[in-house]
């Protein structure tokens, strides 16, 4: 075989005249009166091969096709002036070719490698081959360095990477558990972790001080661009520690992050309340690359003169004025109002023009003195309702005009901590309240105490990184005494028996010397996502699944023998 002397981002004007070998596949060819161009792929770049009809090498290029693999030799030489491409590293040279050897052929791909084009399904179940494209493949080189710069970090920091068990018993994070039988010991299941949650904290108990692991953790949940049934956290965990350490820790790394690898000096990161969050923004993730806050209209003097916008005891009307010159067609603000109307709210708009008020509620504010300081061609949206319900919907309102208006186009990355979030929520479902982060996230104790039986209104030592709307972290401050730990699972409505049954091992160790201690996971894919502005995880994982959980190239999940199932003491209910 034709060794390479050189890979494709070597091939530049340094080598004119020079004899090399390179090795790769054909991108695409092209073939100009009679002189064929080839372009050759590798991992590291492109380079045009010139296959001259007087060389005896002209011959094999009939064979040749898109995919082949191929080794050629050949002399560097310069390009035409114009036919000079600034973008290529190797855009001002060309190569000669005067021996090609073919590695290996290959079919017409189902895809188009060099296009971005394409059914989504048959890309992905040839995955193989749409990861040869280049926007793939500087994804997962840019995860690979993140990855690594993060290693780097942590370790320069002191802190050790552990690894913990995939074959586990469930962690309590909040979705359902991926299950996998034992043969060994027939009947049972282990569970894959949702988190190494518990096995953090029992590091911290084991006195490792600061610990750290890049790990794959599993959740079977509904799927959603943002979300994989497995991902990857950098997860951490760090004693005699308290929230600040933490946040200032974390807050370290994101800043080196984006200042190696995007070269993007990110100021301080502020910090914002929970209820800060909702009132201002509708969402615990606010996404701060568009303004449009929420605000209220405080009115008691008017309160019977606006109409069906005026709240009732309890309530709120809250307003959010569009960005700059944003507006929308009557339908949509209809549709708005329909959406409003069907959660219990209502809903009105208004838009100055020519100093003169239009909209559904113009004629009610046109007498009153009410200054919602509206600028000519500005549009308002207001709603009345239950407090929560408005800031929820006026939220999501503020992101769809975001999105409609296109609004965060180029915009730069907004990163900011959200913390003190409840530390219960409740599930109408099963009826009883639930952690919102985690049952080992430490209340308020002041809350605990002032509101015994409120529980919604208990705080948590808890913390999100949110970069662009996206929760792209979360972590707490933990509880480390066994009677808080129990006095939590029996407000979440986990019983003594049940505490002891799944987390007996927990609560014992907190009785043999267990240290202050906080941590962190980062969402992994997520952040390469924000960072490569992917608009889905599916592009910054090799080998994702789709939204309904399966890898289409292997055809994962999929029936098992008879056999297996047997051995593993399995019987099927589902129709085989
Ligand atoms: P949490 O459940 O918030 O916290 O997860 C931490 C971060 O992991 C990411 N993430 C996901 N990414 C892709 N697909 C998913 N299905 C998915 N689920 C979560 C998010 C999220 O912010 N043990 C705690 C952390 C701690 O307290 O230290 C935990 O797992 O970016």
């Amino acid at each position: 075989m034709l060794k390479r002397t050189h890979k494709l981002d070597e091939i530049d004007d340094s080598l004119i005249g020079e004899k090399v070998i390179i090795n790769g596949w054909i991108d695409r060819m092209r073939n100009l009166g009679g002189i064929v161009f080839s372009w050759i792929r590798d991992r590291y770049g492109l380079v045009q091969v010139v296959f001259d009809p007087q060389k005896a090498v002209y011959e094999k290029v009939k064979r040749l096709s898109n995919e082949y693999v191929v080794a050629i030799e050949g002399i560097v030489r310069a390009r035409p002036e114009d036919a000079k491409n600034p973008k290529l590293k190797s855009g001002n040279v060309e190569i000669l070719a005067e021996e090609l050897e073919i590695l290996a052929e290959a079919k017409t791909p189902p895809i188009y490698i060099n296009r971005e084009e394409g059914n989504e399904e048959i890309r992905l179940r040839y995955r193989y081959l749409d990861l040869r494209r280049s926007a793939l493949q500087r994804n997962l080189i840019f995860r690979h360095k993140v990855a690594h710069f993060i290693r780097q970090y942590m370790n320069s920091k002191g802190f050790i990477e552990i690894e913990t068990p995939y074959l586990t018993k469930s962690t309590p994070e909040g979705a359902r558990d991926f299950l996998v039988p034992s043969r060994l010991k027939r009947g049972s299941f282990y569970a894959l972790p949702q988190s190494p949650q518990i096995f953090k904290q029992l590091l911290m108990i084991a006195g490792f001080d600061r610990y750290y692991q890049i790990v794959r953790c599993f959740r079977d949940e509904d799927l959603r661009a943002d979300r994989q049934p497995e991902f990857t956290q950098v997860d951490l965990e760090m004693s005699f520690a308290d929230q600040s350490d933490v946040l200032n820790f974390v807050s370290g790394l994101v800043k080196g992050l984006y200042e190696k690898l995007m070269d993007v000096d990110v100021k301080e990161i502020p910090i914002v309340s929970y209820s800060e969050a909702m009132e201002k923004y509708g969402s615990d993730k606010p996404d701060l690359r568009f303004g449009m806050q929420l605000q209220d209209l405080t009115c008691e003097k008017f309160a019977n003169e606006l109409s069906f916008l005026a709240p009732s005891e309890g309530e709120a009307l809250k307003f959010i004025k569009m960005e700059s010159n944003v507006s929308f067609s009557r339908k949509v603000l209809d549709s708005y109002a329909n959406s409003a109307k069907s959660k219990g709210l209502r809903l009105g708009w208004m838009k100055k023009s020519n100093d003169a008020l239009s909209g559904s509620v113009a004629k009610i504010f046109k007498g009153l003195e009410i200054d919602l300081n509206l600028k000519n061609d500005e549009l308002v949206i207001l709603c009345a309702g239950e407090r929560q319900a408005v800031n929820k919907f006026l939220g999501e309102v503020r992101l769809d005009v975001a999105q409609k208006a296109n609004l965060v186009n180029g915009k730069s990355n907004k990163i900011l901590w959200v913390v003190d979030f409840p530390m219960f929520e409740w599930n109408e479902e099963e009826k009883r309240y639930q952690a919102q982060h985690h049952p080992f996230t430490m209340p308020y104790l002041e809350d605990l105490e002032k509101y015994p039986d409120d529980p919604s209104k208990i705080r948590a030592h808890s913390y999100d990184l949110i970069i662009n709307g996206w929760e792209m972290g979360s972590g707490s401050v933990r509880i480390h005494t066994k009677a808080l730990q129990e006095k939590v699972f029996k407000l979440i409505g986990i019983s003594e028996n049940e505490a002891k049954a799944r987390f007996g091992f927990f609560l014992e160790a907190f009785e043999y010397g267990t240290p202050p201690h906080a941590g962190f996971a980062i969402g992994f894919d997520r952040l390469i996502a924000v960072m490569t502005k992917s608009s889905s995880l599916r592009d910054v994982i090799a080998f994702p699944k789709t939204t309904s959980g399966t890898d289409l190239m292997v055809d994962a999940p999929s029936t098992v023998s008879k056999a297996q199932l047997k051995e593993l003491g399995i019987k099927l209910e589902v129709d085989e």
